[in-house]
């Protein structure tokens, strides 16, 4: 199903501090993930659904959106670009960038966050939206433990009833998936030129006034990626296949290669890892489900699973790494062992450790 073309709002003005330090330099939508800028993957599905102009809600980093997406012709799309002074949030980046839509009051406008993998029916939840003549359509997903999340209970009609903050003990498993069908009348109604949450403010002051917000409630494949767990883990589920891309650029399987990755015959990459452009994994090295950015060295006999390798990093011999974050230019010495939510700075270098403890041998 596809909507007729199709305007959207894309919203990619936070600083991603989660994710520091790979967003110190980079914006998280820009960051390589199965060998593609994170939005390439989004867009490509916005695309297939029916999107045909977006405009990209910047602030933090704003330029690095137009050097790598210019005016979307490539993607097939028309893309412009509304960029904060200082971040407005979610409600009031959407209001800002609404000044660059074409469409009529009456039209539904899609609206994206920039940090989300989904194969949900974006045509579908907009078709839902238009019959039902809804003010916003929320896309719900089903997490196992919502009390890390707001969550939102629905009626039987599928309209939204609250909008929760986080709790104990949530009424519901239906969480807000981060896309959004706005009527873009309901969109000029937020106040102009102020910091406003869509979450916060937003819907729930449209839930109060009786407003029609409904859910689009589906389980298919969702992520946000905003954290370095999650982002291996969405990169490594679009290598994988477990979520198709439009985007992926080569056949979904174990791993990926960049050009001119070299990877040893006697090394082992696995767990859909990408091995980024003139990196290499050399002899006895295991890889399983990572990120390994462009130039970056992963030595004879080093271990990397679940973890980032940055730009030009170098792990070296016998290292062992595990859900860790490798900053850019980064060196970790031989013998090292870094464990579950380490981050290693940009340019750190860890010396060589030579001490082994009782239960390593
Ligand atoms: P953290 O700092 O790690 O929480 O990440 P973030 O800055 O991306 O914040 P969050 O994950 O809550 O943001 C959800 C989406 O909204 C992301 O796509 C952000 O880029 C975007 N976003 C958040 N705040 C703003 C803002 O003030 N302006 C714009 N244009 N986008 C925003």
């Amino acid at each position: 199903m596809r909507s007729p073309d199709l305007e959207a709002i894309l919203l990619v003005g936070g600083q991603g501090t989660r994710l520091r330090p790979l967003t110190l330099r980079t914006p998280k939508p820009l960051l390589p993930t199965a060998g593609v800028p994170f939005l390439a993957h989004q867009l490509a599905k916005a695309r297939a659904h029916g999107v045909r102009r977006v405009v990209f809600a910047t602030s933090y980093r704003a330029s690095m959106f137009t050097e790598v997406f210019g005016d979307g012709s490539d993607l097939g799309l028309e893309i412009v670009y509304m960029t904060e002074e200082t971040p407005l949030g979610t409600g009031g980046a959407i209001r800002n960038a609404a000044a660059a839509l074409t469409c009529p009051p009456e039209s539904p406008v899609l609206v994206l966050n920039g940090d989300i993998l989904s194969g949900h029916d974006i045509a579908a939840q907009v078709g839902l939206h238009v019959s039902r003549g809804a003010a916003v359509t929320l896309h719900l997903t089903e997490v196992a433990d919502a009390s890390r999340f707001g969550c939102v209970p629905t009626g039987a009609d599928g309209r939204v009833t609250a909008f929760l903050e986080k709790m104990a003990n949530p009424v519901t498993n239906r969480i807000n998936a981060g896309c959004y069908v706005f009527q873009r009348s309901v969109i000029d109604t937020i106040p102009a030129g102020q910091v406003v949450s869509v979450e916060r403010e937003t819907f729930p002051s449209l839930i109060e006034a009786g407003e029609l917000v409904l859910g689009f409630a589906d389980s298919s494949y969702w992520l946000d990626v905003g954290t370095p767990a999650a982002f291996v883990q969405g990169s490594a589920d679009l290598v994988l296949g477990r979520l198709d891309s439009p985007a992926l650029p080569g056949p979904a399987g174990e791993f990926l290669l960049m050009d001119g990755a070299v990877v040893s015959p006697e090394a082992k990459v696995t767990g859909g890892t990408v091995v980024g452009r003139r990196a290499t994994v050399e002899a006895g090295a295991s890889v399983r489900g990572s990120v390994l950015a462009d130039d970056c060295v992963v030595a004879s006999g080093a271990t990397v699973v679940d973890s980032v390798v940055g730009t030009g990093a170098r792990v070296a011999a016998g290292a062992v790494l595990r859900q860790v974050v490798v900053g850019d230019e980064a060196q970790i010495g031989p013998g090292n062992e870094l464990m579950s939510g380490v981050r290693v700075w940009p340019g750190v270098r860890l010396p060589e450790c030579s001490v082994r403890f009782s239960s390593d041998v």
